[in-house]
């Protein structure tokens, strides 16, 4: 049965999606890597994820949880988090022997991969969608949906093994199904409101203008970059007055180090008609106020005089004293 806090999620999820709908992150994930060396060596790797901001570490050491943010325990108490770290370690534990002890029955060769993402997202609306992955070699084996195990093509007899394995043993499934449809979504709402006040913050956009390596003779390639942003969607193109320009390229978001993020627009264009042209950022952050950047515009009279007016008149000084000299 699900235990809902309902409430939460209307304020998170509010009806009708506007521009003030929710925009932090929507989904918790575990990943596990897990390499065998040989049939004694192997390690276990774990992380908890939200969307793509990282807030635990395994330490396989110790067999405990490294929380990375003040808030990334959510609303589960000490025990609980004790009881999930016990949990862990008796999986990994057991994990280990089935691999070690079925290696040669699945044919599966040293070294050996694994990697299994397993986790739950929460779409607007308020449903719950629960997902668990799981690759052999860097190739997808198996999957979940609807709590059955599905075997993937490229994981072939093995994987169709592993699943009608899987399915006789229903008290797994009943652990894994509590986990990734009870506990999953309840730890989720709860570091939803824990981290609101850093999943939630607004940051502004820095953005400026430079040219990239020109992409053929007599052309121009405008690059506009837009820095230093939170949350991650934004929306950034290459405009003539109102016309957006269809040429617009975006680089990936790419992370900055304090959690924002990055992206690059480009155009490239013909070199006399890249007058004109503005980029333009919107991003939840500026309020409707738009960041607009014109290219070509005059510079500032502080840049003319570094740099042109002061390297002049150091080369007029030197030419003087060139000339005093030889007389
Ligand atoms: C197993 O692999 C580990 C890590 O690569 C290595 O240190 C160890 O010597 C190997 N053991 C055997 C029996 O090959």
């Amino acid at each position: 049965m699900l235990l809902l806090p309902f409430q939460l999620l209307a304020v998170l999820f509010p009806v009708g999606d506007g521009e003030d709908a929710f925009q932090g992150p929507t989904s918790f994930h575990i990943i596990q890597i897990s390499s065998f060396a040989n049939s004694t060596w192997a390690h276990h790797q774990g992380s908890g994820w939200l969307d793509d901001l990282q807030i635990h570490g395994w330490d396989s050491d110790s067999g405990t949880a490294i929380f990375l943010k003040p808030w990334s325990k959510g609303n589960i108490s000490d025990e609980e988090v004790a009881e999930l770290q016990k949990i862990i370690r008796v999986y990994l534990y057991r994990f280990t022997q089935h691999i070690q002890g079925h290696a040669s029955q699945f044919q599966l060769k040293y070294p050996i991969e694994i990697q299994i993402i397993a986790g739950c997202e929460l779409r607007s609306g308020g449903s719950i969608v629960n997902f668990l992955r799981k690759a052999v070699g860097g190739l997808d084996f198996l999957s979940t949906e609807n709590d059955t195990c599905v075997p993937a093509p490229e994981g072939g007899s093995r994987a169709q093994h592993v699943c009608e394995l899987i399915r006789k043993h229903h008290a797994i499934i009943n652990i894994v199904m509590k986990l990734l449809f009870d506990t999953c979504p309840q730890y989720l709402l709860g570091i939803l409101d824990a981290g609101k006040a850093e999943l939630q913050r607004q940051v502004k956009p820095e953005a400026w203008l430079s040219s990239g390596p020109s992409p053929g003779p007599g052309r121009l390639l405008l690059v506009c970059h837009v820095s230093g942003f939170y949350p991650k969607s934004v929306w950034v193109k290459w405009m003539r007055g109102e016309q957006e320009q269809l040429g617009t390229q975006h680089s990936d978001l790419l992370p900055n180090a304090d959690g924002t993020w990055y992206l690059r627009a480009t155009l490239d264009v013909a070199a006399g008609e890249a007058a004109g042209l503005s980029c333009r950022v919107k991003h939840s952050s500026l309020e409707g106020r738009d960041i607009i950047l014109h290219w070509g515009q005059p510079i500032s009279i502080g840049l003319i005089f570094l740099e042109i007016i002061v390297p002049s008149l150091i080369l007029l000084l030197c030419l003087a004293l060139w000339y005093m000299r030889r007389k």
